[in-house]
């Protein structure tokens, strides 16, 4: 099996409604790495009004640093990557100009999240005007929202857009309930998934332990297919590289 790259995971202790002491970023790290995973873009939520903010500066970074360091001193080989989960709202635009909010890996990849109930009409100018400005989105879970539960051709369109699709782990094996465990495999089927990631939170539930969901993928799909998911698109965004 191909080594995985996690480009979802709320392993930064302290910032959201991830891990929230250091010792669950540690076991968080070690479950990544026994999962089969060797790199992990730390993406803590941010933007979120009234509640996670995050907005980058100086202590804010320091607090990746540390976390790196502390996962070296404990000898984890887990390669840990700078990134954001970015609520998008009608401000995300000018303060991703402003270098506010991070982009994966200092990439144009930005992973972002919506309202669970936004209307596709806010969804698609807010992207239009994202991916105008040359960044290129990649849509957190999109299986989760109403938009697309409501109007499944969604998903084409956000294709046509350019967008990345990110299925989360847990979708697929029906953690957030049966509607979004049906559009994930909808999306598979359709082979109109990029990527599959953990957007994990802590150690124990909704873990960043990938290795069941590649070979789910690999019994039901294809190992190709897993491996295009799980370990060959997240280098390319992780890279810079385009997906075609
Ligand atoms: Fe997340």
């Amino acid at each position: 099996m191909a080594y995985m790259i996690d480009i979802h995971c709320h392993i930064l202790y302290g910032v959201d409604d991830g891990a929230e002491l250091l010792d669950e970023s540690i076991k968080m790290a070690e479950n990544a790495v026994a999962g089969g995973t060797k790199t992990l873009v730390v993406t803590p939520h941010c933007n979120v009004p009234k509640s996670f903010q995050n907005y980058v500066d100086e202590e804010f970074l320091k607090r990746f640093e540390e976390l790196e360091e502390l996962i070296a001193n404990e000898n984890i080989p887990l390669k840990l990557l700078r990134g954001q989960e970015i609520y998008c709202n009608d401000r995300t635009l000018s303060l991703l100009k402003k270098r506010k909010l991070l982009t994966i890996n200092d990439t144009d990849y930005v992973l972002l999240e919506f309202d669970f109930d936004e209307n596709s009409e806010n969804i698609f100018r807010r992207l239009e005007g994202i991916v105008s400005a040359g960044y290129i989105p990649i849509i957190a879970h999109p299986e989760r929202y109403r938009f697309l539960q409501e109007d499944y051709s969604c998903i084409d369109r956000l294709k046509d857009l350019g967008c990345i699709i990110q299925l989360n782990k847990g979708s697929v094996f029906g953690v957030f309930g049966q509607k979004a465990q049906m559009f994930a495999h909808m999306i598979l089927n359709d082979e109109l998934a990029d990527v599959v990631a953990s957007d994990a939170h802590s150690p124990y539930m909704r873990t960043p332990y990938l290795r069941e969901v590649h070979e789910y993928i690999s019994v039901h799909f294809s190992i190709d297919y897993a491996d295009l998911l799980l370990a060959e698109n997240p280098q390319k965004i992780i890279d810079g590289e385009v997906i075609l």
